[in-house]
């Protein structure tokens, strides 16, 4: 018998077939292209600085030069007080560098109840509750209080977060226009009856330092049957006279629903949180995805948080010294002729606005050289064709500061034409 038969078959594999790749990033050749135009021109990169050394809420060493911080958010002052330090160490002492969880498993322990109750006692409210940013808060807020079917209705010139919490949630989004009462009237009105709303508002919008009308605001989404969610991140502990923010200065406590706040301000460490005085607000806790979802905040930082907000309840000196920085900076930079993101001191925030790119970046470069740091800004970030160096206060800077700030300005605006 032939064994021809047996003969092992020769295997013939086809060649796989190799689709060719796509590469994902190539979308961002444009901008890549634009960054490296701009460093091309002998600038510092704008968005890569380093802070080598941070002496207090106002000095830093920046490539090797002493520098008075005029762009960190760092309101009160808070990140060098001795007691929020000293809390900060105990906690990494007693608790560890971690939690290593969620705050609904095992990431909840003493000092998140100790921030959330200096929160309820610092707005004077029934409800806090902490997030691990202030972006999650917005995220996590708004995208559970808002579900399908129902509305979310969002200034134009909205933070990211809240334009984030939008996206994430299954709402219909309507936008109006940027502190626009009839507009958010006009809008409303268009909307069905029946479905749930949500009006997103800013106590102090970050990129031109401007205040919300939120009376008038908050009267009309009433007027509507809409709940209202306001955004106080950047007046907290300075603006109204428990330091809670516009809406406590505009006198609407009763009928904001819920107000959103972060520790990266004026609380001078890292968190979020949403207070509110809803019956049923613990009911968050269980349904909202960025708060169930992400390990919780370290002990350190929520030590630290909790006695700083307990020292902002009476910080009055520091509060009263805030408002004078900003109006003494407004107005020397107003005397020397800039054009400005508003017309008196609103906020702790003063935008400069500068024709284009190009003479921000030059401005921002000599300000630096000279030993100060402020914002740059430009869009996305800012409204379309607005660029801007954004400086905001602490209430630690000295009037010698804010004195040395006006001359550098002052140089800089004349070498760049900025001013006459
Ligand atoms: C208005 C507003 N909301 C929320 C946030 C987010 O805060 P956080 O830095 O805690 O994430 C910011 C940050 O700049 C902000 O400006």
């Amino acid at each position: 018998m032939s064994d021809a038969g047996l003969a092992p078959e020769k295997l013939v594999f086809d060649p796989p077939v190799v689709a060719p790749e796509r590469d994902l990033m190539s979308k961002f050749d444009p901008i890549i292209a634009e960054r490296q135009a701009l460093i091309d021109t002998g600038v510092t990169d704008p968005f890569a600085i380093v802070m080598e050394h941070v002496k207090s809420p106002t000095e830093a060493v920046i490539a090797g030069r002493d520098t008075i911080l005029l762009g960190t958010y760092n309101y009160m002052g808070m990140t060098f007080d001795p007691d929020v330090i000293q809390a900060g160490k105990d906690a990494l002492d007693q608790y560890g560098s971690g939690t290593n969880g969620s705050r609904m498993l095992n990431g909840t322990f003493r000092d998140h109840i100790e921030v959330e109750d200096a929160l309820r006692d610092f707005y004077n409210v029934s409800g806090a509750i902490v997030f691990s940013t202030g972006y999650m808060a917005n995220l996590g807020m708004i995208s559970t209080l808002a579900g399908k079917g129902e509305y979310v209705i969002l200034d134009a010139d909205s933070h990211a977060s809240i334009y984030d919490g939008c996206q994430q949630g299954n709402s219909e989004i309507v936008r109006f226009r940027h502190n626009s009462v009839e507009d958010l009237d006009k809008r409303l009105g268009r909307l069905p009856k029946e479905p749930g709303k949500l009006v997103v508002l800013e106590g102090v919008y970050s990129m031109l330092g401007d205040i919300a009308p939120l009376k008038e605001m908050v009267a009309v989404a009433k007027q509507h049957g809409a709940m209202v969610l306001s955004d106080e991140a950047h007046s907290m502990g300075f603006y109204g006279p428990n330091g809670r923010g516009v809406y406590e200065e505009q006198g609407c406590e009763a009928d904001v629903d819920f107000i959103i706040g972060t520790f990266s301000k004026s609380v001078g460490t890292v968190g979020g949180f949403c207070v509110s005085n809803h019956p049923k607000f613990e009911a968050i806790r269980l349904v909202c995805r960025p708060y169930i979802f992400t390990a919780s905040l370290p002990p350190s930082v929520v030590a630290t948080a909790a006695t700083s907000i307990r020292k902002l309840k009476h910080a009055h000196g520091k509060r009263r010294q805030l408002w004078e920085n900003a109006r003494s900076l407004h107005s020397g930079l107003k005397a020397l002729g800039f054009k400005l993101g508003t017309e008196k001191p609103d906020s702790a925030i003063i935008a400069i606005i500068l024709d284009d790119q190009t003479q921000a970046v030059a401005m921002w470069q000599l300000l630096l050289d000279g030993g100060l740091y402020v914002n740059m800004a430009r869009p996305p970030a800012t409204p379309a064709g607005t660029y801007l160096l954004r400086c905001s206060l602490c209430a630690e800077h000295t009037p010698a500061q804010i004195a040395r700030v006006l001359q550098m300005f002052e140089a800089a605006g004349r070498a760049t034409g900025a001013i006459g």
